[in-house]
């Protein structure tokens, strides 16, 4: 029966935007959820989207039921986007999925059904639904040492001696191919090859979850870390997501890659993995998949598509180093310059839970618990505003 049932606590990210809209503050300021935000205060539809719109409002012949991997044109523009030509197209199994959060459930789901037992090993900290997705899908999880104790740097021999001395062969790693989720704080090139030798050496199975392409220097050098560790193993998973890049939240466009050994292997892996989403949600929305193939089968919106994105980046970054000046100026005495070294739509602040549960009571500014802050959500005229509210709570 339904009475008794305990109420579940409030989602850690989407949770803190319903608060922020039940709040009367009239100066509130949302930079809880990873939502990129113009000068005015809009979350943009891109330019080359809006085209791709037009172009499919004209053309499109049907809303007849997907193939239950999605959309072939979008699937074959996501293998050259993230794949490009260094992986045997019949090695790689892709199904279209309702964005980077269904893409990771479907993986997790595919893990406990095909690889059990075997454990996921997450960065601490990470995204707080990377737990819950695996908890749902009754995948356990471990974690890794990632953030270092001064809580700006990465911590490589911590990643490495818990990667190499506490895994079990078989078992599945998550890394963030780039803009690291929380923390902005992403390895090096040369830091990749040394995961990559690792993860090879104890035969683990990355899941690289690459929901921000784009964001950290650009989308064909935020492959780095992934195009490192698929020379080093020939097993992986790859969940991508156009939430972001494309701007696409609410259409709910991302995807699942498997990466097999062999064909026969990706075709078996392929059909488990249709199994799946059939039993979900059976087959996946059409149309940000068509907005996405429209966009990158075009040579003229792909450019303009490269161009959006790298404004998105360039003016995250400029708010990063307004923040870091303005909060210099308040006077507090702290330091954030190591803010301009992060990479992608968040600051990791350092603020504590009290901090940060004051900055929402006494200001009406949100962010996340862990003390992440949406960049991508700050505006130029509120900057003072904010810089003035984070120093008195410091
Ligand atoms: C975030 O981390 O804010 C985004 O990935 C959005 C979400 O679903 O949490």
């Amino acid at each position: 029966r339904f009475v008794g049932i305990p109420t579940a606590p409030p989602d850690s990210i989407l949770g803190l935007t319903e608060a922020f809209l039940a709040d009367k503050n009239p100066s509130k300021m949302n930079l809880s959820v990873g939502v990129y935000k113009d000068a005015s205060g809009q979350t943009p539809i891109l330019k080359c989207v809006k085209e791709a719109e037009r172009r499919l409002i004209d053309n499109e012949t049907t809303k007849g039921y997907l193939s239950i991997d999605g959309l072939p044109d979008y699937r074959e523009q996501v293998r050259s986007l993230v794949f490009g030509d260094s992986i045997d197209p019949s090695r790689v199994a892709i199904l279209q999925t309702p964005g980077g959060t269904g893409a990771l459930r479907v993986a997790a789901d595919f893990i406990v059904a095909q690889l059990s037992p075997t454990r996921i090993w997450m960065p601490s900290p990470t995204w707080a639904n990377h737990p819950a997705i695996f908890a749902a899908a009754g995948l356990p999880s471990e974690t890794y040492r990632y953030l270092g104790s001064d809580r700006t740097s990465f911590d490589l021999a911590g990643m490495l001696e818990d990667l190499s001395q506490k895994t079990k062969p078989g078992d599945a790693v998550l890394l963030h191919a780039c803009c690291h989720n929380p923390t902005g704080v992403d390895p090096t090139p040369e830091d990749w090859k040394a995961i990559a030798q690792t993860v090879a050496e104890r035969q683990l199975i990355p899941l690289i979850d690459f929901a921000y392409q784009g964001f950290g220097e650009g989308i064909e050098q935020d492959k780095t870390g992934l195009n490192t560790l698929l020379e080093a193993v020939d097993e992986a998973f790859v969940c991508n997501s156009f939430s972001k890049n494309f701007g696409l939240y609410s259409e709910r466009v991302g995807s699942v890659c498997l990466v097999a050994a062999d064909n026969e292997t990706m075709k078996a892996a392929q059909s488990q993995l249709k199994t799946i989403v059939r039993t979900n949600y059976s087959n996946p929305p059409r149309h940000g998949s068509a907005i996405v193939a429209t966009v990158l089968q075009d040579p003229e919106l792909t450019s303009l598509w490269i161009q959006e994105v790298d404004e998105m980046r360039e003016r995250i970054d400029t708010l990063r180093q307004h923040f870091v000046e303005t909060m210099k100026n308040t006077g507090s005495g702290h330091d954030f310059s190591f803010l301009l070294k992060q990479k992608g739509m968040f600051s990791f602040s350092g603020l504590t839970p009290m901090q940060v549960d004051e900055l929402k009571s006494k200001h009406g500014i949100y962010i996340v618990g862990s003390g992440r802050i949406n960049v991508a959500g700050m505006s130029e005229d509120k900057m003072d505003t904010l810089c003035q509210a984070v120093a008195s709570v410091l």
